[in-house]
């Protein structure tokens, strides 16, 4: 995998003035493309989430659009026993949503990009974690990016058969792993 120095990458909440840097921007999938230029600033100006611009040498490559979330296991979940063994009885708990996360084909499975947001968003998650209550990272995974978040080490909240059902099946990532290698 060739390499950029992701401390050269520049993040910028969406605003009225840094959408014009957007351009053309081509992630491959319509509806990620469309978003981005339509939906995003309004749905913002809503409260129902934040868009994060990533900027790589000035130029536009990456978004990734966060949101609160919950997360419900059922009484069989394995996640389920990991958390009563804590003492936590709750089948729902807190998380910080990837509502959306796209980065431009040029960019795509080159440079390790959308890994570098993905930590990005741990380790906001975790900043938040330490002020509100938040176990996890969830997203709805497109069914072509599962394997992304697998490598990452993302779980399947589903079983296999729930899975064929979802256009987007729900993935999750466990915070605590990084709270306790951190502390
Ligand atoms: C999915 C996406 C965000 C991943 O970002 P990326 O910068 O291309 O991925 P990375 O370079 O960080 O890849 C990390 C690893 O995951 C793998 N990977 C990336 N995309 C993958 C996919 N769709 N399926 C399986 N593996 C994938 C890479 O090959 C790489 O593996 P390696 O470490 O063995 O080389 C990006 O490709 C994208 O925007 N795709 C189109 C839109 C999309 O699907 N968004 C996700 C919506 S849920």
């Amino acid at each position: 995998m060739k390499s950029i120095d992701f401390n050269d990458i520049e993040v910028q909440i969406l605003s009225d003035e840094n959408i014009k840097s957007i351009g053309d921007f081509d992630c491959g999938t319509p509806d990620l493309n469309s978003f981005i230029i339509d939906d995003a600033l309004n749905q913002q100006y809503s409260l129902a989430n934040i868009t994060y611009l990533f900027f790589y040498d000035g130029k536009f490559e990456a978004y990734c659009t966060l949101a609160m979330d919950s997360i419900t296991f059922e009484d069989e979940h394995q996640e389920k026993e990991q958390l009563l063994e804590e003492g936590i009885g709750y089948s729902t708990l807190p998380a910080l949503k990837i509502a959306r996360l796209a980065v431009c084909k040029s960019h795509q499975r080159k440079y390790g990009f959308g890994t570098h947001i993905i930590e990005w968003v741990f380790g906001g998650a975790l900043e938040l974690s330490d002020r509100i209550g938040c176990r996890y990272v969830t997203a709805d995974a497109k069914r072509e990016s599962i394997g992304f978040y697998d490598k990452i080490g993302f779980k399947h909240l589903l079983s296999e058969k729930e899975e064929k059902e979802r256009d987007y099946p729900p993935v999750y990532f466990d915070l605590i792993i990084l709270k306790k290698s951190k502390d």
